[in-house]
């Protein structure tokens, strides 16, 4: 019989607890199509999930074994009923089942049509595959909850990572004023990517900063909690990271200036408008690193000891 392989996740805790099976081919039911995954997105609430912190690792806890993961890339391999057949061979990404089902780090992943994004023929599968929660998320950070403007100054803390760099170039692009914040060695590349101003989050990089009137907050903590003081009265403040979102928004609260937290959500035609703009080369999407999906254990521990530039992503092809 066909089977595929799927990286479990056995137990909460360290990175033992993901190991590689094999299972029969999933079948579909009606709406849904089959994709073969080329290349699967790695996101920080993977490593969280798995250590056991955050929502998706309570509501899962009965659930194991069970596969993590929100981002897929590949191609379609069979159409459940009700399904053109048109979409056999098509090459489509998507953020799949967040945030409680997950299941995108395997070599198939069987998904309604309907969450799925055709892939520009510009755009390699590894890009595809890195852009859909982070891109998502820094859409929606600036856009839905920030409500970012051209002229605005907006000052992004995390700005090299998955969302940071690609809401740096969001920003720039709707044109905003962008102070970007994150380690010195990303420096060159944060001000290649548009950044107006390029600090370095181990310096006093606080101290003289003219106010702005959004923080994007992609760090969360004392670090979200410190930035609040930049934001000018009329202001906004969008805290990104859940674990924290409540004391970052206490802190803008009590000085009257307006914050949220959120939750990224899917969205289709924001994913198509995101897609379009890398295949325009108005959005460029850096891969730090692509892992054999094998190599999975050492992927979640490069994400955990941070310094990951953009994105880290599964290879399902090797
Ligand atoms: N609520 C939601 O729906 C949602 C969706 C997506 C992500 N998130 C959360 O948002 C956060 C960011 O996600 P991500 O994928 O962009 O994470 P990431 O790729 O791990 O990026 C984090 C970046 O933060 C930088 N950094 C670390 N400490 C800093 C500091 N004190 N000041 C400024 N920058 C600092 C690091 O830069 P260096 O490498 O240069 O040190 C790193 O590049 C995570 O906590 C994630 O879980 C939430």
């Amino acid at each position: 019989m066909l089977n595929y392989c799927r990286i479990d996740l056995t137990h909460f805790g360290e990175v033992d607890g993901l190991q590689l099976n094999r299972y029969p081919m999933p079948s579909l039911t009606k709406g849904q199509v089959l994709i073969k995954t080329h290349y699967s997105g790695i996101n920080p609430i993977d490593v969280k999930t798995r250590a056991g912190l955050g929502w998706a690792a309570q509501q899962n806890a009965d659930r194991l074994p069970w596969a993590l993961g929100y981002d897929a890339a590949g191609q379609v391999i069979a159409v459940g009923e009700g399904v053109d057949e048109a979409w056999l061979g098509q090459p489509v990404c998507g953020m799949l089942g967040f945030p409680l089902e997950a299941g995108c780090y395997g070599s198939v992943r069987a998904t309604d049509v309907s969450d799925l994004q055709v892939i520009p023929q510009r755009i390699h599968p590894m890009q595809a595959a890195a852009l859909p929660l982070a891109g998502l998320t820094a859409h929606q950070a600036l856009f839905e909850h920030g409500q970012a403007k051209a002229g605005q100054r907006v000052l992004i803390l995390g700005a090299s990572g998955g969302v940071g760099h690609l809401a740096l170039q969001l920003a720039a692009d709707a044109g905003c004023e962008v102070i970007a914040v994150a380690s010195a060695q990303r420096g060159p590349l944060l001000q290649q990517l548009g950044a107006n101003q390029a600090l370095d989050y181990r310096s006093d990089w606080l101290e003289g900063l003219a106010p702005v009137d959004l923080l994007l907050d992609l760090v969360g903590g004392d670090a979200g909690i410190q930035a609040v003081a930049k934001v000018k009265a009329s202001g906004r403040v969008v805290t990104v990271p859940t674990v924290t979102a409540d004391d970052v928004i206490a802190a803008a609260k009590s000085r009257t200036i307006d914050a949220t937290g959120m939750l990224v959500h899917p969205c289709g035609d924001s994913l198509q408008h995101l897609l379009q703009l890398v295949s325009d080369n108005k959005l460029t999407i850096e891969v730090d690193s692509c892992y054999p999906a094998q190599s999975v254990a050492e992927a979640h521990l490069h994400l955990e000891q941070g310094q990951v530039c953009g994105k880290l992503v599964l290879n399902w092809c090797q």
